[in-house]
């Protein structure tokens, strides 16, 4: 498999096609200022499948334009430098960032740092910074190799958790004695109660489907996990819930259940993306609100500087690695075939143990 591109349609995410013109694309001779790169790995989860669910909404279907139907969801993986016109940029380079389900990838990086760069390609302009940050993959500068799989695979997630909790301690758990968290399972979720019961001082508390219930309360971070369908018998007490499902039935289920007790509402995720939306009307409690992992870096950047944020998030994330490798269960496929599976398995729920990863075979 030397060129791939695999897209999905954007009105059926779970339709999926390989895009047969792209080996010319690739070929085409680079314009001064590009450089390409030869896609070597990224992972899949369900937060993958949400770029996909909001793509129109957010804009993540103009980082890699497709004609359509189709659409190409961005992945978190790393990239090699194969051909280059840009003189700071040399063949052999290995950078971590945002890519395409797809063999190759150009960029156009503008000014590069020693640290990496930023995709200046007109397309992508308006898009948010941290998706368009490509960085330099050395072990000097925080990538040693052997964390690779499980950087690609759960960093993008538990940065979130890292901004998660820092937002919530700003607020001071908006006076919350527990914090609830909806899709439990999902990594996301258990990067952020890992994160709130190793440093925080606050109740966590799990919301999961009857067949993770199992999964979720072996990890050792909740105080207490409890199933969708017994939710009714959670005790009422000041709470902020973290909805990383999405799942507006069962949103609205808590907020009657806690009412006026409920002091915060972050609507996080989109996990149970095929859920039935439900009806519009106001809910008791805290408003919903959207959070935007971007945008709240860019606050605690510009609050805290560059180099601590980078720092506490590096030294939290050491951490967790010790943590999650003892129940991630990696699953790694290196062709269009596997790709193809994955992403389906991806889709469609599967155990919450699996970490799903595609890199291409070399030679
Ligand atoms: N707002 C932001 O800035 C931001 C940043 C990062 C991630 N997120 C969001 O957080 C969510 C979690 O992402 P992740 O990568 O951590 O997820 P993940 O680990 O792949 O989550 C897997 C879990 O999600 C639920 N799930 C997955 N697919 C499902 C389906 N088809 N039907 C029903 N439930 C399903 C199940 O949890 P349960 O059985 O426990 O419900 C499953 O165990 C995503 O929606 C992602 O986009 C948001």
């Amino acid at each position: 498999m030397s060129a791939f591109s695999f897209r999905v349609d954007r009105e059926d995410l779970h339709k999926t096609s390989f895009d047969s013109g792209y080996v010319g694309a690739i070929e085409a001779p680079l314009k001064k200022g590009e450089a390409l790169l030869s896609v070597d790995a990224f992972a899949l989860t369900a937060n993958n499948i949400t770029y996909g669910v909001a793509g129109d909404q957010i804009g993540y279907w103009q980082f890699f334009p497709q004609a359509l139907p189709w659409g190409q969801i961005p992945v978190w993986g790393f990239g090699t430098v194969v051909a280059s016109d840009v003189e700071t940029l040399h063949v052999g380079q290995r950078f971590y960032g945002y890519f395409p389900m797809a063999s190759h990838l150009r960029v156009e990086p503008g000014k590069v740092s020693p640290h990496g760069f930023v995709c200046q390609a007109e397309h992508r302009r308006a898009l948010p910074q941290a998706y368009n940050q490509y960085s330099l993959a050395t072990p000097e500068l925080g990538f040693p190799p052997e964390e690779d799989r499980m950087r690609m695979l759960l960093n993008p997630l538990f940065t979130t958790a890292f901004l998660l909790a820092a937002q919530l301690k700003d607020a001071e758990y908006f006076s919350a004695e527990s914090v609830l968290l909806t899709s439990a399972s999902s990594k996301t979720a258990m990067s952020l109660a890992y994160l709130l019961n190793r440093f925080h001082n606050v109740k966590v508390v799990g919301l999961t489907s009857k067949p993770n219930l199992d999964f979720v309360q072996s990890l050792g971070v909740y105080q207490s996990v409890i199933a969708y369908e017994a939710l009714e018998q959670l005790s009422v007490e000041p709470a902020a819930l973290i909805d990383i499902a999405g799942n507006s039935a069962v949103r609205a289920r808590l907020h009657r259940r806690f009412a006026d007790q409920l002091r915060h509402s972050s609507l996080v995720g989109i996990t149970h993306y095929e859920a039935e939306p439900g009806e519009r009307v106001p809910l008791p409690g805290a408003e919903p609100t959207p959070f935007f992992a971007p945008s709240q870096a860019e606050k605690m950047i510009k609050e805290g500087g560059q180099d601590r944020f980078r720092a506490e998030l590096a030294e939290q994330w050491a951490g967790f690695i010790c943590h999650a490798v003892a129940w991630c269960d990696l699953k790694v496929v290196s062709d269009g075939a596997g790709l193809e599976r994955v992403y389906r398995d991806v889709a469609s729920n599967p155990s919450p143990r699996n970490g799903y990863l595609f890199e291409r075979a070399s030679g």
